[in-house]
């Protein structure tokens, strides 16, 4: 098949952000975040567009995700030092994440949901999905992006994904906000990708506590 489905998306926006970011910065390191580690897929993923030239930070509630990334990354041969596997819930990550990161990150990616195979109760919610990524767009710099997989087939999905999209509706003229689904089939994933075109919001640094 020539279109790409959401997952594939996503990693198109977020390497093409990279690119444009090593380009503008070629010597500066890069900053990425994975929201939701889960299986370490997306986590994998990003670490991997770094070139050795950056820090993947990743966040989960589950100890079992921080394992099976430790796994995924170390059989990948990917140093420690390229990324922090933190447990915890994302919408701490203003306290989680160093405070020298806000307004510094190129790349974050959430995939909603719960792990396949996991405690399905353990899945995100939108009293904390969203309070992780209006703190996300806080630490994109210009050019930054988010994405965020969004599935409604789970048990309080649709609910997630609506009050996510009217969310991400609101935004300002600083962000460039889409919305990418498979028209013909309203129950499959979609995918909402954001933009911050600038860096007003930032350097406000509207709610960041340090630690
Ligand atoms: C669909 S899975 C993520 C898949 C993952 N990106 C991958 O590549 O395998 C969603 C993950 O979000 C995690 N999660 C749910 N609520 C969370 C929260 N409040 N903070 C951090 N992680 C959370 C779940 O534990 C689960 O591992």
């Amino acid at each position: 098949m020539i279109s790409r489905n959401i997952l594939e998306h996503a990693k198109d926006i977020v390497t093409h952000a990279i690119v444009h970011q090593k380009k503008r910065s070629p010597r500066s390191s890069i900053y990425v975040i994975d929201g939701t580690m889960g299986n370490g897929n997306d986590s994998l993923f990003l670490v991997n567009q770094l070139d050795g030239n950056g820090q993947l930070y990743a966040l989960d509630i589950q100890k079992e995700a921080l394992v099976a990334t430790k796994q995924k990354l170390v059989g990948q041969g990917i140093p420690s030092g390229q990324y922090k596997l933190i447990l915890g819930n994302h919408a701490k990550m203003n306290t989680l994440l160093p405070a020298n990161l806000v307004g510094q990150v190129t790349a974050i990616m959430f995939n909603l949901g719960y792990l396949p195979g996991c405690d399905t109760s353990l899945k995100t919610l939108a009293g904390t999905t969203i309070p992780a990524l209006t703190t996300s767009l806080e630490f994109l710099h210009r050019n930054g992006v988010l994405t965020v997989a969004i599935y409604t087939g789970h048990e309080g999905g649709q609910d997630e994904a609506d009050q996510v999209l009217l969310w991400a509706k609101q935004l300002s003229y600083h962000y460039f906000v889409s919305w990418y689904q498979i028209w013909n089939r309203p129950s499959a994933p979609s995918l909402l990708t954001i933009e911050k075109r600038t860096d007003e919001t930032t350097t406000k640094s509207l709610s960041y506590r340090s630690r």
